[in-house]
C-alpha cells in the first residue's frame, strides 16, 4: 500500500468518525427537545451561578428549576418529597443541565443546614436562593384553625425560609454577594382572598422578611425580593392536605368552611385565569438575575391584575 493510500485511508476514518460524533451530538440534542427539554444557554442569565430552589419537585419551584437550568445555572432541587426532587433534578440533567436533589423538610433546621452545607460542597458557592417551598390551609378561619395547622404552616412556609435565609447569608457575604427570592403571594397583602388565617399570616410574615433582609444586607451586594402570585395551576392543594393532615378542604369539622369557600371563590369572577408555573418562574428569573440589579426588598405581584380592581 502507498503512502497516499494509507494517507487517504487515516484521513476516510477521521471524517467518518466526525460525521458519527456530530450525528449522535445532533441526535441527543433532538431528543431533549423531543422531551420539552432544552440545553443550558452557556450564555444564558444564570451562566455560571449556582442556585439553591426549596419546594422544587412540583408546581412553581419545578419550573423555576427547569428555567434555571436552561439559563445556565447549576441547581439544587430541594424537597420534602425525595422523589420527586429526584425527577425534577433527573430532567434537567438528561437535557445536559447541572442538578442535584436534596431531601429536605424546611421546617426542620437540621436539614436546612445539611441541604446548605451540601450545596456549597457539592457546587463550591451558592449564588442565589429561592425559598419557594409552601403549603395552603384550606381557608381555615382563625376561629377554627387547630394549633398542628397553624404551626405546620408557619413552620414551612415563614421559619423555614428566615432559616434559610440566616444559613444561607454567611455564604453570601463570603462571595460578597448574592440574592434571594421568596415566593409569598397575594396573600401576603389582602386578607382572605388567598387563604385561611394561618396562610394570610405566613405570607404577610414573608414580604415583612423580604423587606427587613433587603434592608439590612443591601450594602453587602445581597438583594431579596418577593414574587406574589395571584392563583396559579399547580397541585398545592392536594400536596397540602397530605403534608398538614388535619383540617382539610373538606373537614366538616370547620363549621363556616363552606360559607367561606363561597366568599372567596366569588372573587374570582375577576380573575378567570389560573397562571402556568411557568409565568410565575420567568419573573422569579427577572429577579434572580442581574437584569434586576437595582430590585431590592420589592414585591412582584403576578396575578394577571387579579389584585388591581
Ligand atoms: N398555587 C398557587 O395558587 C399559589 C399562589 C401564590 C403562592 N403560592 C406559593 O407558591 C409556592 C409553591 O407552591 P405551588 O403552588 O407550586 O405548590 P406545590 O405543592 O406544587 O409545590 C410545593 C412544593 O413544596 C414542597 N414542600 C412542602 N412543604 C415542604 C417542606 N416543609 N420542606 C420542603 N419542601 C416542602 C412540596 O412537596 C411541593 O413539592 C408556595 O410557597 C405557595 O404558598 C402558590
Amino acid at each position: 500500500m502507498t503512502d497516499f493510500q494509507n494517507s487517504y485511508g487515516r484521513l476516510a476514518r477521521f471524517y467518518r468518525t466526525l460525521a458519527m460524533s456530530l450525528a449522535l451530538i445532533s441526535s441527543g440534542m433532538a431528543l431533549a427537545a423531543a422531551a420539552g427539554e432544552t440545553v443550558p444557554d452557556k450564555n444564558g442569565k444564570l451562566a455560571n451561578k449556582v442556585a439553591l430552589i426549596t419546594g422544587a419537585g412540583s408546581g412553581m419551584g419545578r419550573e423555576i428549576a427547569l428555567l434555571f437550568a436552561k439559563e445556565g445555572a447549576a441547581v439544587v432541587v430541594a424537597d420534602i418529597d425525595g422523589i420527586s426532587a429526584g425527577k425534577t433534578a433527573e430532567t434537567i440533567r438528561n437535557a445536559r443541565g447541572q442538578a442535584l436533589a436534596v431531601t429536605a423538610d424546611v421546617a426542620r433546621e437540621q436539614d436546612v443546614s445539611r441541604m446548605v452545607d451540601t450545596t456549597v460542597s457539592t457546587y463550591g458557592r451558592l449564588d442565589i436562593l429561592v425559598n419557594n417551598a409552601g403549603i395552603f390551609d384550606m381557608l381555615v378561619p382563625a376561629g377554627e384553625v387547630i394549633d398542628e395547622l397553624w404551626d405546620r404552616v408557619i413552620a414551612t412556609n415563614l421559619t423555614g425560609p428566615m432559616r434559610v435565609i440566616r444559613k444561607t447569608l454567611p455564604v453570601f457575604e463570603k462571595q460578597n454577594g448574592g440574592v434571594i427570592v421568596n415566593t409569598a403571594s397575594i396573600a401576603g397583602y389582602t386578607g382572605a382572598r388567598g387563604g385561611g388565617a394561618a396562610y394570610i399570616a405566613s405570607k404577610h410574615g414573608v414580604i415583612g422578611l423580604t423587606k427587613n433582609v433587603a434592608f439590612n444586607y443591601k450594602d453587602k451586594n445581597i438583594r431579596c425580593n418577593a414574587v406574589a402570585p395571584g392563583r396559579v395551576e399547580t397541585g398545592i392543594r392536594a400536596n397540602s392536605e397530605k403534608l398538614a393532615g388535619a383540617q382539610t378542604l373538606h373537614d366538616a369539622t370547620v363549621s363556616r368552611w363552606k360559607d367561606i369557600e363561597n366568599a372567596v371563590t366569588a372573587g374570582y369572577v375577576t380573575n378567570r385565569r389560573k397562571a402556568s408555573p411557568d409565568e410565575i418562574a420567568k419573573a422569579v428569573l427577572f429577579l434572580a438575575s442581574d437584569d434586576a440589579s437595582f430590585v431590592n426588598g420589592s414585591i412582584l405581584t403576578v396575578d394577571g391584575a387579579w389584585t388591581a380592581y
